[in-house]
């Protein structure tokens, strides 16, 4: 179908990608209007720790319902991110705290988002960016929780959340693990002692912030050997960098990495979701950095057809 031709049926992701996800990382400034986001419509609501606990046990839950609220409105599933991650943390948990006091903030923060979220956020990305990029000498990054709970970050994390809710999918979702590599065989080797020792897993989550004609030539191969472990996996932060100027030969190969990524979650029997980091290029943590499949004005470009073709 040609978009635009009279005749043409709109081409709509979220009924092509069944039974998988296809979505993006949502933004209740954007919410209201970008149409794309009804399109686009399996949505991931991002929950940082400094914007929904900033004041110990002060939460401000009003944005992420925000978005809860829409998701439920256009039938949408919804993913959270994040718990645990050394990043955009308010400074009275980046500091100060006791390990004693950060384990009862960090059980305080999950059990009440999960509480308040009961029902409605299928999967959380409950560890974020917790494997270090300087494997092997190295496992874990060096941040607050792995500085006052060493190896046992992870697992406490993981398992104050399968106790406050057993239903929804539990992540570990990293980047630079999207090909095998050495980053990718250390989560695979903790990710194995944790299913192992009985620590609740389900899922790991690929972020694949990509470059122009750098996809992974294994990412179809590495996603399959996670989920052979029996694990579930997801593309959680597509979007691929052109790095130089959007001319039509740029646009063909974002095009082609994107039918790639795509490809490759649909080749994969346990891969359950596709998410872009954004909608479209206005929106994009990238600043101009013509990185997503529609453009800022709104226009899918040839990504978009190519991951409509893709699914
Ligand atoms: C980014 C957000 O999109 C930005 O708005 C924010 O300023 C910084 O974080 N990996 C992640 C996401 O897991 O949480 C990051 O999101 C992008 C990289």
């Amino acid at each position: 179908l040609v978009a635009g031709a009279p005749t043409a049926k709109p081409i709509i992701l979220r009924n092509l990608a069944a039974p998988r996800y296809f979505g993006a990382a949502a933004n209740t400034t954007f919410l209201f209007n970008d149409k794309n986001y009804t399109e686009v419509i399996s949505t991931q609501v991002a929950v940082k720790w400094e914007n929904i606990e900033p004041e110990p046990n002060g939460f401000d839950f009003g944005p992420a319902d925000e978005i809860v609220r829409f998701a439920e409105s256009v039938g949408a599933q919804m993913r959270g991110h994040n718990f645990m991650w050394g990043n955009q943390l308010p400074p009275w948990v980046n500091t100060s705290l006791t390990a004693t006091e950060l384990d009862k903030a960090l059980e305080n923060h999950i059990t009440a988002i999960m509480d308040h979220y009961r029902g409605k956020i299928y999967a959380w990305d409950v560890i974020n960016e917790m494997i270090s990029d300087n494997t092997p000498n190295e496992t874990f990054k060096d941040n607050i929780w792995t500085q006052k709970f060493g190896e046992e970050a992870m697992p406490k994390a993981l398992a104050y959340a399968r106790a406050v809710d057993k239903q929804p999918k539990l992540y570990i979702n990293d980047y630079g693990i999207e090909s095998i590599n050495s980053k990718s065989d250390t989560l695979y080797d903790v990710v194995s002692g944790f299913l192992a020792d009985g620590v609740p897993i389900d899922a790991i989550g690929f972020q694949c912030h990509f470059t122009l004609g750098q996809i992974p030539t294994d990412l179809e191969a590495n996603l399959q050997r996670f989920a052979a472990l029996g694990l579930d996996v997801a593309v959680t932060e597509l979007d691929i960098n052109l790095r130089g100027p959007a001319n039509a030969t740029a646009l063909a190969q974002q095009a082609r990495d994107y039918w790639s990524v795509v490809h490759a979650c649909v080749n994969t029997r346990r891969c359950v979701s596709v998410s872009v980091w954004g909608v479209s290029d206005d929106h994009s943590w990238i600043p101009n950095g013509e990185v997503l499949p529609w453009d800022a004005e709104k226009q899918p470009k040839p990504a978009f057809y190519a991951i409509a073709d893709a699914f």
